[in-house]
């Protein structure tokens, strides 16, 4: 017989139905209860089976982790806890588990156990909840811009260009580091490379995006971004995904617009769709939040707070007159900020970008028209060549989620800007065709998608809602 989803037989009301499922093992209880879950719902479907009619050994290998494959009839539970259970008339071991080494027992592990285990922890409830919640996020994205009528683009993810001019590359090279060829001068020889030329991981596909943006109109891009900065923090992983939207005649009030309404779009759809792993989540927040003291404990719940996003606009304000509200802050005043605000044009720090939305705003915030040496070559010039029309979105317990800008569309500026920066002209000769032949006001930005998945399910370390982390000094599985 087919099995179907424990999902679906947890919410049907066609009892004494003939079934089978599959899953693996949480719990045995009682040489009785099966608590069996197939990844398909948060819950388990219990399976009863009447120990006497089994044989001592195939009761031996009910343990937990281990597959199985039951058939029997649905029936009304008689326990409390379960509207149906499962009456088992067969039982087929897919998988045996050695119950003595299988990690993953029927108990609370640390988040920081459970890394080290990466390949079995989609088998705890909280896992699998956050992924699903993290697969949901994802069709929620795509679903957005399509009815946007915007166009799915795969940009490379070689390149070799360096879109933010961070210099924070992964190189991609097939040349022997033991042997590798040399100049004359002695220098590496890329032409002898894979592709005659430095190629790196891309940290981001703007560039292209907006190449197709200028053709397209309205395009966006979903896909892995590479960064070798060293940063170990909670915010950073050295493989992320991103997304980022591109459009034609956009200016960067269109781009913030835009922004707001995407973020709050994806979070409806997932509050909607996600019900009872947010609720979990929400629970399982709580319950940590108790453990901490008073002045650490979020003072909205998880639901209560995506809610919140939905729900209010958010706030709206330049780099300067943040800075003026920075400056004149408590924690500036008292020496409490370990990065103290003094000149106008320092770049804002995770501690500053924390008050200016948990304490000072206490909403999400967009900041726009940075000090223009502190951002990328390619963002548009205001009239005052001071600034520069970029916008981060910052979020509660996140800190920046969005980082955007409307574009350089003026070629002699463009072209002054990466002289200035001492960028390589001569790699960006395509970027620069784009304002040479039919170019227009355009804009755009990135999303961290990891980032906003830690936002939606509450989760504290960014480790903890992507399959497998990449960050320095770990690419384990
Ligand atoms: O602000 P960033 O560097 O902007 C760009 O890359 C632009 N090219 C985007 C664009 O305009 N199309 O990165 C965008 C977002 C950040 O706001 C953050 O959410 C996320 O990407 N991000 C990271 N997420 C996880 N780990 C990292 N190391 C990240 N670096 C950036
Ligand atoms: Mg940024």
């Amino acid at each position: 017989m087919r099995a179907a989803k424990i999902k679906t037989l947890l919410e049907t009301s066609e009892v004494n139905q003939n079934c089978a499922v599959h899953g693996w093992v949480k719990t045995f209880r009682a040489n009785r209860f099966i608590a069996l879950n197939d990844g398909s719902s948060l819950k388990n479907l219990q399976c009863v089976v009447d120990f006497e009619k089994l044989d001592d050994v195939l009761l031996k290998r009910i343990t937990t982790g281990a597959a199985l494959h039951l058939e029997g009839v649905l029936v009304e539970s008689q326990g409390g806890g379960q509207k149906v259970e499962l009456q088992v008339e067969t039982i087929h071991i897919l998988g045996d588990s050695d119950p003595d080494k299988y990690p993953i027992q029927p108990k609370k592990h640390s988040l920081e156990f459970l890394r080290e285990k990466a390949h079995l922890r989609v088998r705890t409830t909280t896992f699998a909840a956050v992924m699903r919640v993290r697969s949901a996020l994802s069709f929620a994205v795509h679903r957005f811009f399509q009815q946007q009528g915007f166009y799915y683009v795969n940009t490379p993810i070689i390149t070799g260009s360096d879109a933010e001019g961070a210099g924070e590359m992964f190189r991609v090279s097939t040349l022997d580091l033991n042997n590798p060829p040399r100049t004359k001068e002695g220098a590496l020889d890329f032409k002898k490379d894979f592709f005659g030329k430095e190629t790196n991981l891309t940290v981001s596909g703007q560039l292209e995006a907006e190449s197709y943006a200028l053709g397209l109109g309205e395009v966006y891009t979903f896909g892995p971004t590479f960064r070798a900065e060293n940063s170990n923090t909670t915010r950073h992983l050295a493989e992320f995904w991103m997304i980022e939207p591109e459009m034609a005649f956009y200016d960067l009030n269109d781009n913030m617009d835009l922004a707001e309404k995407f973020i709050t779009s994806v979070l409806k759809e997932v509050l909607e769709n996600c019900k009872e792993d947010l609720e979990f989540l929400d629970e399982r927040l709580a319950k940590e939040d108790q453990s901490k003291p008073q002045a650490e404990r979020s003072p909205m719940g998880l639901i209560e707070k995506i809610k919140f996003v939905i729900e209010n606009d958010f706030k709206r304000v330049s780099y300067t007159e943040a800075y003026e509200i920075l400056r004149n802050s408590k924690p500036n005043k008292k020496k409490k900020f370990q990065f103290p605000i003094h000149e106008w044009g320092v770049d804002l720090q995770s501690e500053h970008e924390r008050f200016l939305v948990e304490k000072h705003f206490n909403c999400p915030v967009i900041l726009f028209d940075y000090p223009a040496d502190i951002k990328a070559f390619y963002m548009r010039r205001n009239g005052d060549e001071k600034t520069v029309r970029a916008m981060d979105i910052l979020f509660p317990g996140i800190g920046e989620i969005v980082g955007g800008s409307q574009r350089e569309e003026r070629l002699d500026v463009l072209e002054k800007r990466i002289q200035e920066m001492d960028i390589d002209a001569e790699e960006l000769w395509w970027y620069l065709d784009l304002r040479r032949f039919g170019s227009v006001p355009h804009s755009g930005f990135g999303l961290g998608f990891e980032r906003l998945v830690q936002f939606t399910t509450g989760m504290n370390n960014i480790r903890d809602v992507i399959p497998f982390p990449r960050t320095p000094q770990n690419a384990a599985f």
